[in-house]
């Protein structure tokens, strides 16, 4: 049920384990593979092996993390001769991670083909170098390229196209989104021990981010889409798969979570293919574009109610900032002043049980 192509290779899940800290060398990408991984990204391979900050990853709430992790701290012949052939004899379908330059993919596109690379992954800090990246990386292997993009770039969406006019056969999206600021305030230092404590958000804060330029991007272009970023949960997956992606990136969820947390995101997203109807992964990619059109919703929504499944949490009074809403503990007499209510949706929205719901047509 889970089986899903990338650019013609065949994946035993959707989720595809996004390059970083977990996939820091042969060892971690075969954990990760047999967690239920798909398909493993590389940390990204450089010239130079990364020298990192202290402290370098940090929790910044739920589900949300600050890193200030550069690319791999191995050196990139260690990539070719042990870590991609290693994970690549234990059966795992390895992307290779390529960054940043054209020089270093002019180092490295075709030795990490050579080693065994399924795919490659070219990453850069910055939009102008990505182009010239793809055409290098085309030139040196017949292997699929897929092009991460930056939701800190100027314009994304017309890299993407640029890429693709160039050889790229897919699309990562996205990276993390930055550079973001935190401060600890018992010493009024940085989380993060980068160059002015800057680090780069991931995890669930940067979901919208990620699933509005998902569906910009599929919305333009027929190429596969991994959605990375933000996914911390099943319902997630089917989120970033209805906005358009084709597999499913993961990295913030199974480091906070651990590595283990991969196969319950493969059998919560089989159970809630299950509820929708859905037989295979491909059916829900896109699902959301019809309703993503520039026409503003002008029709009112009304109001369900089921007293059953009502806690009593209140929160749907207390968000109110009409005073519009009131609720009887007792008698569970919901009512809402239609005078003063504006149907701005946030009650049912904060509603933990889905007992009080809104019906648009
Ligand atoms: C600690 C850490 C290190 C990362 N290192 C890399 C890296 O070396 N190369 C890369 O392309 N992306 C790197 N990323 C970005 C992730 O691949 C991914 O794009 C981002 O975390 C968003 O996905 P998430 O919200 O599921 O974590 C890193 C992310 C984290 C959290």
């Amino acid at each position: 049920m889970l089986q899903t192509s990338i650019c013609g290779i065949t994946l035993n899940s959707p989720f595809i384990l996004g390059s970083g800290p977990l996939s820091y060398g042969a060892k971690g990408m075969i954990r990760a593979a047999r967690a239920g991984a798909g398909a493993v990204v590389t940390k990204t391979i450089r010239d130079t092996p990364a020298e990192n900050p202290f402290p370098h990853m940090v929790s910044a709430g739920t589900g949300t993390m600050i890193n200030a992790e550069k690319w791999s701290d191995f050196p990139g012949e260690q990539w070719i001769e042990k870590e991609i052939p290693e994970a690549k004899r234990a059966g795992v379908t390895v992307i290779a991670s390529i960054g940043h330059t054209e020089a270093e993919v002019l180092h490295w596109a075709g030795k990490a083909d050579r080693a065994g690379a399924d795919m490659i992954e070219l990453v850069s800090y910055s939009e102008p170098d990505m182009i010239p990246m793809v055409a290098a990386a085309r030139k040196l292997t017949d292997k699929p390229i897929l092009v991460k993009l930056s939701p800190n770039w100027r314009d994304p969406l017309t890299c993407a196209k640029k890429s693709i006019e160039l050889g790229a056969d897919g699309l990562t999206a996205m990276d993390s989104v930055g550079p973001v600021l935190r401060i600890d305030i018992r010493t009024g230092k940085p989380l993060v021990g980068g160059p002015f404590g800057h680090g780069w958000l991931t995890g669930g804060a940067i979901k919208p981010i990620v699933l509005r330029h998902i569906a910009e991007l599929a919305a333009q272009t027929d190429k596969p889409i991994i959605g990375l970023g933000g996914v911390m949960n099943p319902e997630d997956s089917v989120e970033m798969l209805m906005a358009g992606a084709h597999a499913v990136g993961i990295c913030t969820a199974p480091i906070m979570k651990g590595i283990s947390y991969i196969g319950k995101l493969c059998t919560g997203l089989e159970t809630l293919m299950k509820e929708l109807g859905a037989s295979q992964v491909s059916e829900l990619t896109g699902m959301a574009l019809p309703f993503l059109t520039g026409q503003e919703n002008t029709k009112a929504f009304s109001f369900t109610f089921a007293a059953s499944k009502c806690r009593t949490c209140m929160r749907c009074v207390t968000v109110c900032p009409y005073e519009s809403r009131t609720l009887d503990a007792e008698t569970m007499n919901m009512e809402l002043d239609h005078g003063t209510c504006r149907y701005c949706g946030m009650c049912a929205s904060v509603c933990p049980t889905k007992a009080l719901t809104i019906m648009t047509s």
